[in-house]
């Protein structure tokens, strides 16, 4: 049923006849706005993750600006409300430590103030699962509006692709194939506007999975943040949200079962990041939805990988993407795998993908032309990894795919930065590479370590692939034979932490396998003489992150986050 002005929830601050609606009142005509800018209207508040560090943001600021105007004009009252950026590249140890402290800051934010819809105004890689958390613990109505790829990099007439080329160049750097001037020039073309990494990374896997959660406006995904099409889409998104306001179309009644399942088809058939994993089910989670590695493993295996972008593809980014069709093309063209019935923020699914065309059939390929016959990534279990590993087999070397080698062990990060280019370094190019203490915990904060840089000598020798283990996660624009998110971690004394130089370890994608070739007399030996480490910190929020983060294979939400623990709103605003 349509909500009347005084069903608002904002009315019991401003809507009432009390000594405090009084005070409210008289506080927004202190911030300028008369009666009838707000009496009556819903309350929109606009969400923005924009700072002058958020690389990705830039256009964030006038962006709001978009937002706000389709809010007035729909007879929505918005209100600009800054929120924790997470600048991928730039904030340290690792984002991910922050997704769910962003993810609370949401809740919070909706909770405290007077409230009746939200934009969501993300995009960088962690900003939009926590923003999308958030909002759904809070449960108000809500729509996302991604930050949009940033225009295709470019150095001497070569297109370059975020992430993944500068991984690449750097190899060449250090194998002497290029030279410091040219990696210098390179520097000033890969990031060319504002927006998020245009390759396959995670901030498209994320935009994409929102869009098919039912989240955004149809085909919001994929425009090109500085293209004219985004501040209208941003506009359009504004006025519907005051629309959804009035129809109580809340993001918990919005998502079920069939939008995360479309949501994983969707990430999976694009060959998306690994990290939409721990995101998708943490957004499951606190939905109260099942998601677990299984349901994604078995999703992946079903549907083709049909994006011919980077790092998957070698040749397109998310520029071409869009001009191939975009967001609502690729689903329609991935429709016999979704459910169309799912509910959007604007109808069905069904309803937003109609019509949609595929301009270039290479870069969005057929159903039946795909790139990889399967989704991106597998799921591993095995004697190294009791709770789950994944591989994203689309970006990893064929032959490597099925692997035993000896292990060669890192304890850490800066023990892998100290050893890993030591020409007495005993390694071969069949060696496994194992990074041990880069997980939730350990990392701390799950960083991105998982794509282990080839040591010099073997670099030298034209080697540009190894078989890697790690519990760390990789960047959605990384590539090469990495086995992530080994669960239970090192620091949590998982069966990573007793890994030894020379432990055989075998890889078998095709039987989902990863073992650690060690008798079990001798590996209980080793278990009852390991003491875990000293927590890196053990004060604020890494303290408390480091306390309650759950494992990767439970989405790496904080337990006291989890749908159960639910705040109950006082009926009474005091
Ligand atoms: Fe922001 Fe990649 S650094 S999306
Ligand atoms: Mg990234």
């Amino acid at each position: 049923m349509r909500k009347r002005p005084e069903d608002l929830r904002s009315h019991r601050w401003f809507g009432v006849e009390t000594m405090r609606s009084a005070n409210h009142r008289s506080r927004l005509l202190q911030l300028g706005f008369g009666p009838q800018e707000f009496r009556g209207r819903p309350v929109i508040g606009v969400i923005n993750t924009w700072s002058d560090l958020m690389h990705c943001h830039g256009h964030f600021r006038e962006r709001a600006q978009d937002v706000k105007r389709g809010v007035w004009a729909a007879g929505g009252f918005p209100v600009e409300i800054p929120a924790m950026a997470l600048p991928e590249v730039f904030q340290k140890p690792s984002t991910m430590l922050y997704r769910n402290f962003l993810a609370m800051e949401t809740e919070e934010i909706a909770r405290s103030l007077p409230l009746d819809g939200l934009v969501l105004m993300g995009g960088c890689d962690k900003t939009g699962p926590a923003l999308i958390m958030g909002a759904i613990s809070m449960g108000l109505p809500a729509i996302y509006v991604p930050a949009g790829p940033m225009l295709s990099g470019n150095w001497r007439g070569r297109k370059l692709g975020s992430g993944s080329d500068v991984w690449k160049y750097y190899s060449e750097l250090r194998a002497g194939t290029i030279t410091q001037g040219d990696w210098n020039e390179m520097e000033a073309g890969l990031s060319r506007s504002a927006g998020t990494c245009m390759t396959a990374g995670t901030a498209s896997t994320m935009a994409l999975a929102a869009e098919a959660l039912g989240l955004t406006l149809p085909g919001a995904a994929s425009i090109p943040a500085v293209d004219s099409a985004h501040p209208r889409m941003a506009a359009a998104a504004g006025a519907r949200i005051v629309e959804m306001v009035w129809e109580d179309l809340t993001i918990t009644r919005l998502l079920d079962q069939r939008s995360l399942d479309n949501a994983v088809a969707a990430t999976m058939a694009f060959g998306g990041s690994t990290n939409a994993i721990p995101h998708l089910i943490a957004i499951a989670r606190r939905a109260g939805i099942a998601m677990d590695l299984e349901r994604f493993d078995a999703i992946s295996a079903r549907v083709p990988l049909i994006a011919n972008l980077r790092p998957n593809g070698d040749r397109y980014l998310m520029e071409d993407f869009f001009y191939a069709g975009g967001s609502r093309a690729f689903l329609n063209v991935l429709a016999p795998h979704l459910a169309l019935d799912a509910t959007t923020v604007n109808g069905t699914l069904g309803a937003q993908l109609q019509g949609a065309e595929v301009f270039d059939a290479d870069v969005i390929r057929a159903l039946d032309n795909p790139l990889h016959p399967n989704g991106g990534v597998v799921v591993l279990r095995g004697s190294l990894a009791p709770d789950g590993a994944v591989i994203k087999q689309s970006a990893a070397s064929a032959e490597k795919l099925s692997h035993t080698g000896p292990a060669v062990v890192f304890e850490d990060y800066n023990d892998l930065d100290a050893r890993l280019d030591d020409p007495a370094l005993d390694v071969t190019p069949d060696s496994v590479l194992v990074l041990k203490n880069a997980g939730p915990v350990g990392g701390p904060g799950f960083p991105e370590w998982g794509m282990l840089p080839i040591p010099k000598k073997l670099l030298a020798q034209g080697v540009r692939d190894m078989v890697r283990v790690s519990d760390a996660r990789m960047s959605g624009t990384s590539y090469g034979t990495c086995v992530l998110h080994v669960a239970p971690e090192a620091a949590l004394g998982g069966p990573l932490a007793l890994v030894r130089d020379g432990d055989m370890i075998r890889l078998d994608v095709s039987a989902r396998k990863l073992d650690l070739l060690v008798e079990e007399a001798e590996l209980a030996a080793r278990r009852a003489a390991w003491t875990p480490r000293k927590p890196v910190q053990a004060r604020g929020w890494t303290g408390l992150y480091q306390a309650h983060v759950n494992q990767a294979d439970n989405g790496c939400d904080m337990d006291f986050l989890e749908r159960g623990t639910e705040a109950v709103e006082e009926p009474e605003i005091h």
